[in-house]
């Protein structure tokens, strides 16, 4: 593409930008901009790591509570990792969560966000995408984040796509890389890197989506190379999906009095530090004791169902056990009432423990 269409390209990107883009609780908009108002770096880099974790009507709750509780990343800074954990519920991976923290604490110390990428990248859980997406958003660096959406606009703009293999799309990820760093490079030295970044966020979450682009009300679309070949919803062509594994397991929920038996998970790998009920290991094949795991002796569980959960790299399917004990019983563990067990457990521990409390009263055996 040449330099003059290139900018024009940018400029119908922003001049759709300014009409149609989402307002977002994190975001400080085309016109807040015009009138001085710059993105505060701490909400754009908490939006920014929630928001790698999940979608955005399942993480601006989150995002609100947080900012809610610690308006700086100095108080984020401050909070205790119980605190910060227990927030995250919900959320996904807790290293997240631990990166979030060591980060607060890392820019705390330092006293400000750095304002480059290069600088960002220096940070704990902060990558490639995210240094560009805070540096671009709050700083306006000319660098382009690609997240999914802006890989597939880039990819439909200039009709890259792959063999379908592994190593053809990740030589096509460079490639549309490139081309957004092009657009990026384009921009005048003071322009709005920040914009353009969101625009094309937007774009791609509202216009070009996977599925029937809405290509009638796109801003490029005489820009585009897909579409002038009628072949807009065939890219991008990722690798073919691997299946994923399956791994099964137990949880035991157990109840006494109106509270829950949860322990905390080993610090390193999966749900790293959390609570959860106690568990067996997750396994590929289905264990030949199903009690393997359970807590303490001669408790009667009884079977309650079944949960799954997907993880990135496998589906968990738990079988759910429930026992009742009353204040006798030995086991090793934090007694927390169901309210405070709900909110404190991931998403596949809340699902278990839901699952055996089952909207029922607590039983009272004394
Ligand atoms: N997805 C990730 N970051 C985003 C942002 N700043 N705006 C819209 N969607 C996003």
């Amino acid at each position: 593409m040449s330099a003059h269409s290139l900018r024009k390209m940018l400029t119908a990107v922003d001049r759709w930008y300014r009409r149609q883009g989402r307002e977002l609780p994190w975001r400080v908009g085309p016109k807040q901009r015009d009138e001085g108002t710059r993105p505060d770096p701490y909400l754009v880099w908490l939006s920014e790591v929630m928001l790698q974790q999940t979608t955005i009507p399942h993480a601006t709750p989150y995002f609100d509570a947080f900012r809610k509780r610690w308006p700086t990343v100095q108080t984020l800074a401050a909070a205790t990792w119980e605190d910060v954990s227990a927030a995250w519920a919900g959320l996904g991976y807790y290293s997240r969560a631990r990166n979030l923290h060591a980060c607060a604490k890392a820019v705390a110390g330092q006293g400000a966000f750095p304002q480059d990428a290069a600088a960002l990248r220096l940070l704990p859980g902060i990558g490639p995408y995210t240094s560009a997406a805070i540096a671009s958003i709050a700083f306006d660096e000319r660098i382009a984040p690609v997240d999914g959406n802006i890989e597939r606009v880039v990819s439909r703009l200039h009709a890259i796509g792959s063999d379908g293999t592994e190593a053809g799309w990740r030589a096509a990820k460079q490639v549309i890389a490139t081309h957004a760093q092009d657009m990026a490079d384009a921009l005048p030295k003071d322009g709005r890197a920040g914009d353009l970044a969101q625009a094309l966020m937007d774009l791609g979450a509202t216009v070009c989506t996977p599925r029937n682009p809405n290509c009638s009300i796109c801003p490029v679309w005489d820009f585009c190379e897909a579409r002038q070949q009628g072949e807009q919803e065939r890219y991008p062509v990722k690798a073919a999906k691997k299946a994923t594994p399956t791994r099964h397991g137990s949880a035991f929920v157990l109840v006494r009095d109106g509270e829950v038996l949860l322990v905390r998970r080993p610090a390193s790998g999966l749900l790293g530090g959390m609570m959860m009920p106690p568990t067996s290991a997750w396994t590929e094949e289905k264990a030949s004791d199903p009690l393997e795991g359970a807590p303490g002796r001669r408790i009667a569980w009884v079977q309650v169902g079944e949960v799954r959960h997907v993880f990135t790299h496998f589906a968990l399917k738990l079988d759910v056990w429930r026992a009742d004990v009353d204040a006798t019983a030995r086991v090793e563990g934090e007694w927390l009432s169901h309210e405070d067990a709900l909110a404190a457990l991931p998403t596949v521990g809340r699902k278990a423990v839901a699952l055996a409390l089952g909207g029922e009263k607590p039983r009272r055996l004394n």
